[in-house]
């Protein structure tokens, strides 16, 4: 129902209260001329005012807006009309007066009460519908969230809700940059996390976990997690009575301290290192209900439909800080009005390069971005296919179609792998996001040496 329905109805309810209002007032004015020795001062003074107070009430109707409106009409509208049949029954009563009121003015009666009950009832029924939806804070309540629903929750964090099964759409959570989930699919230097459940039962045991590169009960330098020891790791994530290490508790590891176990031949400086991101912080900063959903979803992906192999307990809003589930259906992208950082930030480059002049963007899946020098150096070898004839265009073309020339790692003395960066970024990119992109990552070069 619109507002403006709303303020005809109560004002044309008022107006028909002010009309019975006076027609109560001419049938008692008439009973007085009918009948002798009735007081007709004061039995008409009094019909008179409740009358005057009824006219009143509806001129009142017109200055209110409409939640006022309704209030007034049921405050002191229906009170006044109430009065007013009290005091006719008594007149009625009092002064003998055998003709009851005329069947006109009970139909009227009748018919006042039926909309009164309609009235409050069709404007409590839009207002129930348009309350909007309770928005979630620190304090939400995931009710009776099930557990294909935290999973499901988990898959969109990872995925993005654009997703469908199959394509390789990116979430809040970047895991598809890096990582490919379906058997024998391989894009070279992250491991498939097809199989990962099975796999984290096992990995605890390995003697690879109980001493590389830290042992466990060891403190992981870069982070300050404690390998092996769930009880002692931060407190917001961790998994209540974690006494003794579980596949859950490898998962949660993994995401939380990439180096406290680095996947053979994945990682850098001899496996001492992984290239993985800390998940709980910047720039992917998964809350713990948001890890959780992930690990759900990692602990149940093979197995559709089927929640046994899911450990983690399901979000209830005590205890742990919650936040609204995000990876919405925000599928990544820039416009270019956004500050080159934060574009960079948000496309995800800094996961795999190491870029001067981003702050944190230290990545080393991907060659360090040093174009200014690098571009024409690229164009120039006798293996470049592309069709680049300046720096610009080079750049461009890297961003756009990553396989146009895959660059040689020196240090490892091998190709970079192809197909490890994503050829998704055409349709992430406004026309004016990617020419910014280009003219910033034209000019980065090596820091002066020193
Ligand atoms: C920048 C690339 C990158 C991103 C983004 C990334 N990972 Fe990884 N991940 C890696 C690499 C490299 C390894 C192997 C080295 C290691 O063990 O840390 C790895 C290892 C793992 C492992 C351990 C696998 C095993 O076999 O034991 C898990 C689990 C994992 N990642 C899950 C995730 C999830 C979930 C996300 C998203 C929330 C994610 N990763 C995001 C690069 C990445
Ligand atoms: C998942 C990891 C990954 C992400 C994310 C990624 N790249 Fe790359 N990138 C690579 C790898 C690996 C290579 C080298 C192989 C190749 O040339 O295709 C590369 C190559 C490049 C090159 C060519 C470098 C040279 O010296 O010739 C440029 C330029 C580049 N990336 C820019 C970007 C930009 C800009 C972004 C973000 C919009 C980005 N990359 C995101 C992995 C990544």
């Amino acid at each position: 129902m619109l507002p403006e329905q709303h303020d005809i109805l109560w004002t044309f309810m008022t107006m028909a209260f002010t009309l019975f209002a006076g027609v109560t007032f001419a049938n008692v004015i008439k009973h007085c001329r009918e009948n002798e020795g009735v007081n007709t001062k004061l039995w008409g003074g009094i019909f008179g005012v409740l009358f005057l107070i009824s006219f009143w009430e509806t001129i009142h109707m017109f200055d209110l807006v409409q939640g006022d409106q309704i209030n007034f009409f049921f405050q002191y509208q229906v009170l006044t009309v109430l009065v007013i049949l009290l005091t006719w029954g008594i007149f009625l009563k009092s002064q003998n007066i055998e003709a009851q009121s005329p069947p006109l003015i009970r139909a009227f009666f009748f018919w006042s009460t039926v909309s009164v009950v309609l009235a409050g009832y069709t404007n409590w029924l839009p207002q129930q519908r348009s309350d909007p939806p309770p928005k979630p804070d620190a304090n939400q309540d995931f009710g009776d969230i099930t557990m294909e629903e935290y999973a499901e929750m988990g898959r969109v964090i990872v995925f993005g809700a654009a997703a469908t099964g199959g394509n390789k759409a990116i979430g809040k959570g970047q895991c598809p940059l890096c990582h490919t989930f379906d058997m024998g699919d391989n894009i070279g230097r992250c491991p498939n996390l097809f199989g990962v459940e099975a796999r984290s039962h096992t990995r605890i045991k390995e003697d690879r976990y109980m001493n590389e590169p830290v042992k466990v009960g060891e403190r992981e330098p870069a982070t300050g997690v404690t390998k092996g020891v769930p009880m002692e790791s931060d407190e917001a994530y961790r998994r209540e009575g974690g006494e003794e290490m579980t596949g859950e508790d490898y998962l949660r590891e993994s995401l939380m301290c990439p180096s406290c176990y680095v996947v053979k031949d994945y990682g850098k400086d001899g496996d001492t290192k992984s290239p993985m991101p800390v998940i709980s912080k910047p720039p992917i900063s998964l809350t713990p209900v948001e890890v959780n959903a992930v690990i759900a979803w990692l602990q149940s992906k093979e197995t559709p439909g089927e929640f046994a192999t899911v450990t983690v307990p399901l979000p209830t809003s005590g205890g742990i800080p919650v936040e609204e589930p995000t990876g919405g259906d925000d599928r990544i992208f820039v416009d270019g009005s956004e500050a080159i950082g934060d574009m960079i930030n948000i496309l995800g480059c800094p996961l795999c390069h190491t870029i001067p002049g981003i702050e944190g963007a230290v990545g080393e899946l991907g060659p360090k971005l040093h174009e200014k020098t690098n571009a024409l150096d690229r164009i120039k070898d006798p293996n470049y296919k592309g069709s680049a004839t300046n720096t610009k265009e080079y750049v461009r073309e890297s961003i756009l179609n990553p396989g146009a020339y895959v660059v040689f790692n020196e240090e490892a003395g091998e190709l970079f792998p192809d197909g490890l960066m994503p050829t998704t970024f055409a349709a992430q990119l406004s026309v004016t996001a990617i020419d910014k992109l280009v003219d910033f990552i034209s000019q980065t070069e090596a820091p002066p040496e020193g």
